[in-house]
């Protein structure tokens, strides 16, 4: 039980310690949280095997802070703290995901039975009712980012409709994710997902991937031969990287989407094809479009529904969540776990190749980590360098100017202080040598910001 953290979510200290004794006796290591933000956070940092939630706190309440975190870690074990006879609010939870309630004032005894018998049964992936009833919620598109929640939104609106979907992003950033749940959650589901990378193959062998041929349509062309249009009848044609066709596919490509027909090349005979078309490009279209690259009107036909993925640099809080559905999908059986250091890292890295740069990261890291948890020495150079950074960049380097207000600088120390830290407020007072209390008030009093 040594190796198990609990967090302890609860604004008020004498509750805190409680809680924590009672958790600390049955061998659990507990870290807490003074409000439903701090607890969100430390979930993400710390991911946690057991969470004690207090409904009524300040700034975001426990209902609200079990729904964020549900999203982060659908199987986190909660166990929620209600007011005496609020079983409004205890129904509302369960409901939410949280497993368990206890009734204030709590009676130890059965917070220490609780807490082992959910940590004896790890339980089925706490499903939500509301996930049930959401079936058609893209699941595989992991972050809580507005823009990946737009772009879930609009996966599902798209899905229930044939119409022809554009994805863009930068490499790596899910395009094959999206397209595979449009195809996953619509009609179409039990038909084929047929998947044509256009930049892979020459312009020649492109046509005819595409459109099929009939025998002797080419030299080589000894037999007829269905192409990919034709394959995903029914079902779902994938275009990835269209914009690197060439014009005169663009052409072929813009009348199958007008008409639903085609020929095969060396073909005379029109061939209908009931599918529907989602296409990835890493470029931007407008660009494309200036440079006489790609065709306007076929631009337009293809993006029927456009949906952007964002760069993950873009959105970094979406990376500690994508990395934890990353690790449980490298190692479904174990539970890899990240250091602090690694977490806020990986939180301050920019990822040029996106998501699945964090996936390498993260399988590399595995290898080394072997069973424990992934820390620094088990990065790749380049992280590896920013976990020193964080503990080698002095806080007093933050660019005390002669003659500048007093003020002024303690508001940039603690706001650079806290950035280092990830948010996190009792290791920036810890650092700054201040009381949490003290800190929550400067915080307060300088407007800063603590994301
Ligand atoms: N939002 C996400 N949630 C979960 N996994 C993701 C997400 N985005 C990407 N991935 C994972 O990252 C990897 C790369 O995704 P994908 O192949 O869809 O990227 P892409 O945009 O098509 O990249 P490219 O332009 O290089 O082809 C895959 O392993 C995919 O499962
Ligand atoms: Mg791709």
């Amino acid at each position: 039980m040594k190796d198990r953290i609990a967090l302890i979510a609860d604004d008020e200290p004498a509750h805190r310690r409680m809680l924590g004794a009672a958790l600390e006796s049955i061998g659990m290591q507990c870290r807490y949280a003074v409000d439903g933000e701090e607890a969100v956070r430390e979930v993400a940092v710390f991911t946690p095997h057991l969470l004690v939630l207090d409904l009524r706190m300040p700034r975001l309440d426990g209902l609200g802070a079990l729904k964020r975190i549900h999203e982060l870690l659908p199987t986190l074990p909660v166990v929620v703290v209600t007011a005496h006879g609020d079983i409004r609010a205890a129904v509302e939870a369960m409901k939410l995901g949280a497993r368990d309630f206890l009734e204030k004032p709590i009676d130890i005894e059965e917070l220490r039975a609780v807490a082992l018998d959910l940590l004896d049964r790890p339980g089925p992936a706490a499903r939500s009712p509301a996930a049930d009833a959401d079936q058609d919620e893209p699941r595989s598109l992991v972050g809580i980012s507005s823009s990946m929640r737009q772009a879930r939104e609009t996966i599902r609106l798209a899905a229930r409709s044939a119409a022809t979907v554009l994805v863009r992003g930068e490499s790596g950033t899910g395009k094959e994710v999206v397209a595979r749940a449009i195809h996953e959650l619509s009609d179409r589901q039990a038909g084929p997902f047929i998947a044509m990378n256009c930049a892979a193959v020459a312009e020649g062998v492109l046509e005819s991937e595409l459109f099929g041929h009939e025998r002797g349509s080419f030299t080589g062309a000894e037999a007829r031969r269905r192409g990919r249009f034709e394959l995903a009848d029914g079902g779902t044609l994938f275009l990835d990287e269209v914009a690197e066709m060439q014009p005169h596919l663009q052409a072929k490509l813009l009348r199958v989407l007008q008409e639903r027909c085609f020929e095969r090349v060396g073909g005379v005979t029109p061939i209908r094809t009931d599918i529907r078309v989602v296409a990835a490009t890493n470029r931007i279209p407008t660009e494309e479009i200036a440079s006489g690259r790609m065709r306007e009107d076929l631009y337009y036909r293809l993006a029927v529904v456009e949906i952007v993925l964002q760069p993950l640099r873009e959105r970094r809080e979406d990376v500690l969540p994508t990395a934890h559905h990353l690790l449980k999908r490298l190692k479904p059986d174990g539970d890899p776990r990240l250091s602090a250091q690694v977490a806020s890292a990986l939180t301050r890295y920019d990822w040029p190749g996106n998501v699945r740069e964090l996936a390498n990261v993260l399988e590399r890291s595995l290898l080394f980590a072997g069973n424990g948890e992934i820390r620094p020495e088990h990065l790749p150079p380049s992280l590896r360098a920013l976990c020193s950074q964080q503990d080698a960049e002095p806080i007093t380097e933050t660019g005390v100017r002669p003659g500048v207000p007093l003020e002024e600088v303690e508001r940039e120390l603690i706001q650079k202080t806290l950035m280092a830290l990830g948010g996190n407020r009792t290791r920036t007072a810890e650092a700054l040598g201040l009381s949490r209390r003290a800190l929550l008030y400067k915080i307060k009093r300088f407007g800063l910001r603590d994301g």
